[in-house]
């Protein structure tokens, strides 16, 4: 093969690995462009999805809405040190690091799964915004 015919298949392969992890959502993070991540409409969705499974009662922290915001946002940690969101800050967030897989937090959630990356970014911009009641 050519070296332009590589390098064809290697952008044409990089195009469709982005094109299967949104999984049928719109490839490109809510709150792109001017509009901030809504929590209601976007971070909530991801939690009902992929989380409230578990932590809807048997694993602690309760994401279920109307009251997942306020279990999150400057709430300790009740297992790891450090705070679960601390607004406009997603390193430092425990909540984000453990969907990122960072280590000294324990499992990575969902825990035995993998959150896709649209969803990380969503939850990373609704942090970075101020962790929003929107
Ligand atoms: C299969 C069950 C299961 C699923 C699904 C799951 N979790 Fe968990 N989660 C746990 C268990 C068990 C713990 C307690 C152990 C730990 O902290 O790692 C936990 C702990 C956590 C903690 C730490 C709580 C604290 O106070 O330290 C966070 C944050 C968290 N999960 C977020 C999530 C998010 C967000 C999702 C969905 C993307 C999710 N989890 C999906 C079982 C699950």
């Amino acid at each position: 093969m050519t070296r332009g015919g590589r390098t064809a298949v290697l952008a044409l392969l990089l195009v469709s690995a982005g094109g299967c992890s949104d999984r049928g959502r719109d490839p490109i993070a809510p709150g792109n462009g001017t509009a901030p991540v809504s929590y209601a409409d976007d971070v909530q969705p991801i939690w009902s999805a992929h989380c409230t499974g578990c932590h809807g009662g048997t694993a602690g922290l309760e994401l279920g809405a109307p009251d997942s915001r306020t279990n999150l946002v400057g709430v300790a940690s009740a297992n790891w040190g450090g705070v679960l969101v601390v607004a406009g800050d997603p390193a430092v967030s425990v909540l984000y690091r453990k969907l990122t897989g960072d280590s000294g937090v324990g499992d990575r959630m969902p825990q035995g799964g993998v959150l896709g990356a649209v969803d990380i970014e969503t939850v990373r911009r609704w942090i970075a915004e101020g962790a929003l009641d929107n």
